[in-house]
């Protein structure tokens, strides 16, 4: 028998849809292999997703642990790999995870990457790092307790593609220079020559003005006491009190706000980074989806996926206008839901300006 994480089943459906996105209530496999799922195979353009992370602590959505993670995140390699197309990308963003009872790491995300690109043929892009550095101190008992650890206060993001040059262009995501860099361009006048790091800087390599700097691959979440000691050139994600309008939707109508969101400007970067306007973004673990309000937001079509009823729910509080189906779906022979055309229309959020 299949193992299922929570809850445990439902019949794959459409929920509701908005002027770019349709958001599916399913698991992901079941999605994907049905009807609902062949309008989009071979036709996506990013696949942006933070499945349910290795745990060794059972969150609410209850997360699989050791081995069993490992096949279970291995077995959606080939499904999303059929899902994109030939420049299409996969970003993955997975939590570290700790033995339990022991001081020790687990290399259960590292595992679940390795696994995760054998079985997909994919190339390992680039990884990023979401550095979130008010996360309270954890493990706690080694942390705080104990004092023999360090807090664990990042996560690894992913990029694989089946292509060694997937869609990428970083001048969509470049960010402002540094008053040094500014004063550069102003001055035009920099000390040229070798560097001990071995790099020869030429004597007019930064004169351009390119309309701002390259990234790094260090994310930073922002609005932080901590935001001084962050490097010029890294993105911070100002996401502390960006969920007001998520959570007033999902406390007017009483369901629980998710528990684990991603910032809305993470989606936000790779998807700008990978896509153009109309590209096509799926997220197969969507949760409140964050990825589809970023994607909507920057014109760009998307799918979302997710299971649990009261967070697809909640996740019409990110839109300032969904559209659901007809109440009765139809079944189809081969048992697969089908939903007529959507035909209501509901306001949720205030306009589409809105914080996320
Ligand atoms: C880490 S959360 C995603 C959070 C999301 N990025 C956000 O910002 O709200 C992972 C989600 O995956 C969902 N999930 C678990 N198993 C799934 C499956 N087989 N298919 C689709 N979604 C699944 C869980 O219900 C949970 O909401």
């Amino acid at each position: 028998m299949k193992k299922k994480i929570e809850p445990d089943r439902v019949k794959p459906s459409k929920a509701f849809r908005t002027k770019l996105g349709l958001s599916l209530h399913g698991f992901a496999e079941d999605v994907l292999s049905s009807k609902l799922g062949d309008p989009f195979q071979g036709n996506v353009d990013l696949v942006f997703t933070s499945p349910p992370f290795p745990l060794n602590t059972k969150k609410k959505y209850d997360n699989l642990q050791g081995d069993a993670y490992v096949a279970w995140l291995k077995s959606f390699a080939q499904t999303f790999k059929k899902l994109i197309k030939p420049t299409g990308s996969i970003v993955m963003e997975v939590g570290n995870s700790w033995e339990p009872g022991k001081p020790v790491m687990s290399t259960l995300a590292l595992e679940s990457l390795l696994a995760f690109l054998k079985e997909g043929g994919f190339h390992l892009c680039q990884q990023f790092i979401w550095h979130n550095p008010a996360k309270l101190p954890s493990p706690a008992q080694w942390v705080t307790i104990e004092r023999i650890r360090i807090k664990d206060s990042y996560t690894h993001l992913w990029w694989m593609s089946p292509n060694e040059r997937p869609k990428a262009d970083n001048r969509r995501v470049l960010v402002e220079y540094s008053a040094a860099m500014n004063r550069l361009l102003e001055t035009k006048t920099y000390n040229s020559g070798h560097r001990p790091s071995q790099h020869k800087i030429g004597a007019s390599s930064f004169l351009t003005n390119n309309n701002g700097a390259i990234p790094s691959s260090v994310l930073v979440e922002a609005d932080t006491e901590h935001d001084n000691n962050a490097p010029s050139n890294v993105i911070t994600l100002a996401n502390t009190h960006a969920s007001t309008d998520y959570q007033n939707y999902c406390r007017e109508h009483g369901h629980e706000p998710h528990p684990a969101r991603m910032p809305i400007r993470l989606a936000e970067f790779f998807i700008k980074f990978l896509t153009e306007t109309n590209d096509l973004v799926v997220d197969p673990f969507a949760g409140s989806n964050t990825t589809g309000a970023a994607a909507e937001s920057l014109s760009r079509r998307w799918v979302s996926i997710e299971p649990n009823q009261l967070y697809v729910e909640g996740s019409k509080g990110r839109f300032p206008k969904v559209v659901l189906p007809k109440a009765s779906t139809e079944t189809t022979a081969s048992g697969n839901a089908r939903l007529s055309k959507p035909v209501k229309s509901v306001k949720c959020g205030k306009s589409s300006k809105r914080k996320h």
